[in-house]
């Protein structure tokens, strides 16, 4: 008995002496440890007679429970000493602003995360191809042939070699439909490459995701529903849209798919010039003539494009009016999205 309460108080001075944490971890094995004073008491236990053991036993465990408890009082105390000591050599200013600018991805990578998952929910892969194309994937399979005034329209830049950084990523439509056999369903994210003055709505340097659909009795319908789920889900509501037609040579009909204005809500600003609707997706049903280049037959196969101009569509996910201030690096700009 009187060991017991020796062997208590013997504990609770030495861990209050314990002056850092190696030293309490000392007192911790001399009592507690294999050889520890409490181990010690237990294999007394053995030689007691039958009638004291189990009252003893008892005892014992509750002395263990008693010295953990001093144990672990102390250890608060030595950490809280620690970080005292810390705050007054004054290596730690405790009154500095908490809030940090952690880093965070770029918008235009948050909504192509979110593009590629949207489309993997329909079944579609992403397919990618050169950024350096040649005139056949970049122009002529897309039913754009040499010298025809359409070429004109994608303001191209040449490589002295006569390659030609891609001016759209509708060359991997191109690419992809003559490795594989359809059925098919890709999107093609990607830079493109334009000789546009660079201004608040155009850069020379640019973002495009190209969409492919090739099945069989594929209809506008098709492509109407995916590019209206596509642009609720970036849009994060069901903004009204409509399509107009429009002419691209790689697709018949072509369209171009407008969402209300989300500035002015269709009421008209400057940034939709007063007509209440912005331009976000071009698209059609591809034409014969692309199928054929590929070496598909366009009465067995046909199909929807679209070729989505990213950079706008974060423009208008994130409410951000000029297409330079993308890249530019302000991460004010960044802090408020
Ligand atoms: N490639 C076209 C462009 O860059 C966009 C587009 C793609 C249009 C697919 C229709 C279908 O202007």
């Amino acid at each position: 008995m009187s060991d017991l309460g020796a062997i208590r108080d013997d504990a609770q001075a030495a861990t209050g002496a314990a002056g850092d944490l190696r030293a309490l971890d000392e007192v911790r094995v001399r009592f507690l440890g294999k050889k520890g004073a409490v181990k010690a008491l237990l294999k007394q236990t053995g030689k007691l007679p039958p009638e004291e053991r189990k009252g003893f036993g008892m005892q014992v465990n509750a002395l263990r429970g008693e010295v953990q408890a001093f144990l672990d009082a102390r250890k608060l105390e030595l950490e809280q000493a620690a970080q005292d000591a810390v705050l007054e050599a004054g290596w730690l200013d405790p009154t500095l602003p908490t809030e940090r600018q952690t880093g965070d991805l770029h918008p235009i990578t948050k909504v192509l995360m979110e593009v590629v998952d949207h489309f993997h929910g329909l079944g579609y892969e992403v397919a990618s191809g050169p950024e350096i194309e040649d005139a056949f994937h970049n122009f002529d399979a897309l039913n754009i042939p040499a010298n025809h005034p359409a070429r004109d329209v994608w303001d191209t830049f040449y490589l002295t070699s006569g390659e030609i950084p891609r001016t759209h990523t509708s060359s991997v439509q191109i690419r992809t439909m003559e490795n594989r056999q359809p059925p098919l369903r890709i999107i093609a994210p990607g830079k493109c490459f334009r000789n546009e003055t660079i201004d608040a709505t155009h850069l020379a340097a640019f973002n495009q995701c190209e969409g492919l659909f090739i099945d069989k009795d594929v209809t506008v319908g098709h492509l109407k529903a995916t590019l209206e789920g596509l642009v609720e889900r970036l849009m994060g509501y069901k903004v009204p849209t409509r399509f107009r037609p429009a002419f691209y040579p790689f697709v018949e009909p072509g369209l171009d798919l407008d969402i209300e204005c989300i500035f002015c809500k269709g009421s008209g600003c400057s940034i939709c010039k007063d007509s209440g609707w912005i331009e976000v997706i071009p698209c059609g049903m591809v034409h014969p003539n692309v199928l054929r280049a590929c070496g598909h037959d366009p009465d067995e196969w046909n199909g929807f494009a679209f070729g989505m101009g990213f950079d706008r569509m974060v423009m208008l996910r994130y409410g951000i009016d000029d297409l330079r201030r993308l890249y530019d690096g302000n991460l004010d700009l960044v802090r408020k999205l």
